[in-house]
């Protein structure tokens, strides 16, 4: 669930590992720990919190391996603790291991290796995996200990349900270490003499551009200088490298406060990246991704979009998009949800993931489903060669760039966008009406430009939090497209200010969550559609009258003597006004957050990837 690191190479791993650590440090977490190849055999280092508190332990300087595995735990079995940190190791301290993931069957394994005579130090399901690989180990008698280590983590992998990212060393093998994934993150980067492994491409982006990237079960024998790769049967495989294109300032704050913050300036520079030469004006809407027939776009009868948290925010934001464009009925779901609610999935079903870190486990789990019903399946990712692109028929990107905050923003505002290109596509494709699809182009082109307009709220927006950041309840509240963006506004504002906030259609605020309203609550306003305006100002007027202080944000010309604080983005389509309308309320979240102290970048609970269900 949260990181992994790993070295191979010529200089002392410890101080590279732990940089690599906090890099990570993003993706949450509640202990970290390493082990390295010493002289004396392998070490373990490991303790509960902060990898500071890692950084601060005695002795780790004093580390001199070349060799070594890292990771910060996100506690799945067994509470965060010392004894429950990762690494783990086997019970003659052959191996060390650091895993990421969840072992399901661990009950079962660790009895069996209970009975075999195992004895287990921990509450976590992790440290049924050493053992395992001790115990195929140590009953092979075949020569060649590469092999053996090998065979003896296939069998180990054969064993365990779930999902895994697995990184080991071995005391008898001091220039070596293997890898494998399962269905959770892991990446290969290639130095000069040197290797490295992570979750994820930022955390070793200031070290290499060059990245293997590891399909499910497959096995990685690394030494110094060289990756080699194994099939699940364990039949030698070649592998491309992959160059990144993020360069190593990308992952760093550039003289931000936080990460969050950044990432929602960088917002305008996300939108035109992921808009990219796709379209102008005057030409029709091309990706090389996709290349949909009239024929099969006429022959489909739904639209699933299925996504997690804020992703499936855009989902909701696009859903709208597809079904009046294309008039293709079109359905959100959560994606936790679709997987185990039997959905209506045939061959003339077409459904697309969303996910920022293309990692969810539940989004990656959806589109397995969906495919193996018969549908089309497109991905929508923030991340080059993440699972859900290798999974999905059509891998779609957002050109966000690294989002290291755990609150998500500029991924998000960019899925809105590539949605809404896609239903462009797909309308042109159908042959709907030009002139409509024309002025809607126009006005996408005009988003970088105006999202920046929205950014010079900031000083407002600052001002209103200031005032409220002591509150316990807020509610965020609009209809149609600007429901969509009370909802994403309220979990922004839950997730990094820890304020309960709800999120409601405007209208439906009297028919129970009124009785909530007393004087001194803060109710945010969202009013962008001109056709339904004035019904969402009678529905502020029913919470003002009731003592509601009240915040809006709107791009309609309204009476704003009756609200507290009114705040105003640029007009636009309806389609793409959640792209603008969430970006003060972004940083509404951020900056309440900030007075509140808070760790806006690393809120607490939180993971950056969820790869668990
Ligand atoms: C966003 O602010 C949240 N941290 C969360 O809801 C997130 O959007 C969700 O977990 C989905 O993540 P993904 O886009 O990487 O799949
Ligand atoms: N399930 C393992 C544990 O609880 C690993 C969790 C993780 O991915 O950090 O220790």
């Amino acid at each position: 669930m949260c990181g992994i690191v790993g070295y191979i190479g010529k200089q002392k791993a410890s101080p590279i590992l732990i940089n690599g650590l906090m890099r990570l440090e993003y993706r949450g977490y509640d202990s970290a720990g390493i082990s390295t190849i010493e002289p004396e055999g392998l070490v373990v280092m490991k303790d509960k919190g902060r990898v500071k508190n890692l950084y601060d332990l005695d002795g780790i300087n004093d580390l001199k391996g070349t060799i070594g595995i890292a990771h910060t735990r996100w506690a799945t079995h067994g509470k965060p603790s010392k004894e429950n940190a990762h690494p783990h190791q086997d019970n003659s301290k052959l191996f060390s291991v650091v895993h990421n993931g969840i072992i399901e069957n661990y009950n079962e394994l660790r009895k069996f290796l209970t009975d075999k005579g195992y004895k287990f130090y921990s509450d976590t399901d992790t440290e049924v995996v050493p053992n395992l690989i001790h115990y195929y180990f140590s009953k092979d008698d075949e020569k060649d200990i590469k092999m053996r280590l090998l065979k003896a983590i296939k069998a180990t992998c054969a064993d365990l349900k779930g999902s895994f990212a697995l990184e080991i060393i071995c005391k008898d093998l001091p220039d070596n270490m293997i890898v494998v994934r399962k269905d959770s993150p892991l990446v290969i980067g290639k130095g000069d003499g040197e290797n490295y492994i992570s979750s994820d491409i930022p955390a070793i982006l200031s070290f290499t551009r060059n990245f293997y990237l590891l399909n499910d079960l497959e096995y990685v024998f690394l030494s110094r200088d060289s990756a080699e790769f194994y099939d699940k049967d364990l039949n030698k495989i070649d592998k491309q490298i992959q160059s990144i294109e993020w360069d190593a300032s990308s992952s760093e704050k550039n003289g931000y406060e936080d990460f969050m913050l950044k990432e929602i300036y960088e917002q305008p520079t996300a939108i035109r990246e992921t808009i990219g030469a796709k379209f102008n004006e005057n030409s029709k809407c091309e990706f090389d991704e996709l290349n949909f027939s009239k024929e099969y776009l006429s022959s489909v009868n739904k639209i699933y979009i299925v996504a997690c948290g804020t992703a499936m925010h855009a989902g909701l934001a696009g859903k709208n998009v597809f079904e009046k464009l294309c008039r293709i009925p079109t359905e959100v779901d959560v994606a936790s949800e679709f997987r185990y609610r039997d959905p209506l999935i045939d061959d003339k079903t077409l459904c697309i993931f969303v996910s920022q870190s293309g990692e969810t486990a539940d989004t990656i789990a959806a589109l397995k489903l969906s495919k193996e019903r018969g549908a089309k399946t497109i991905s929508i990712s923030n991340v080059i060669g993440s699972s859900i692109t290798r999974e999905a028929d059509y891998s779609m990107y957002t050109h966000a760039g690294p989002e290291i905050a755990v609150a998500s923003t500029k991924a998000h505002t960019s899925q809105i966008v590539l949605l809404i290109m896609i239903a462009i596509y797909f309308a042109e494709v159908l042959g709907k009406d030009s002139k409509e699809l024309l002025e809607l182009k126009k006005e996408l082109l005009e988003l970088p430009k105006q999202i920046e307009q929205c950014l010079t709220l900031a000083d407002t927006v600052k001002e209103f939090a200031h005032k409220i950041y002591q509150e316990k309840d807020v509610f965020f509240i609009g209809r149609g497209v600007d429901e969509v963006v009370a909802k994403e506004a309220s979990l922004k504002l839950k997730e990094i200010s820890y304020i309960h906030s709800e999120s409601y259609p405007a209208g439906e605020l009297k028919h129970g969550a009124i009785a909530l309203i007393e004087k001194g609550i803060t109710v945010v306003g969202i009013m962008t559609d001109p056709t339904l305006v004035e019904k969402t100002v009678s529905n502020l007027q029913e919470v003002i009258t009731r003592g509601a202080k009240t915040l809006i944000v709107t791009n309609q010309k309204i009476d704003k003597s009756m609200f507290d604080v009114v705040v105003e983005v640029p007009e636009t389509n309806p389609f793409l006004s959640p792209v603008l309308s969430v970006i003060p309320l972004q940083l509404l979240a951020y900056y309440i957050s900030k007075e509140k102290g808070l760790d806006v970048d690393k809120p607490r609970n939180l993971a950056k990837s969820v790869t668990v269900e």
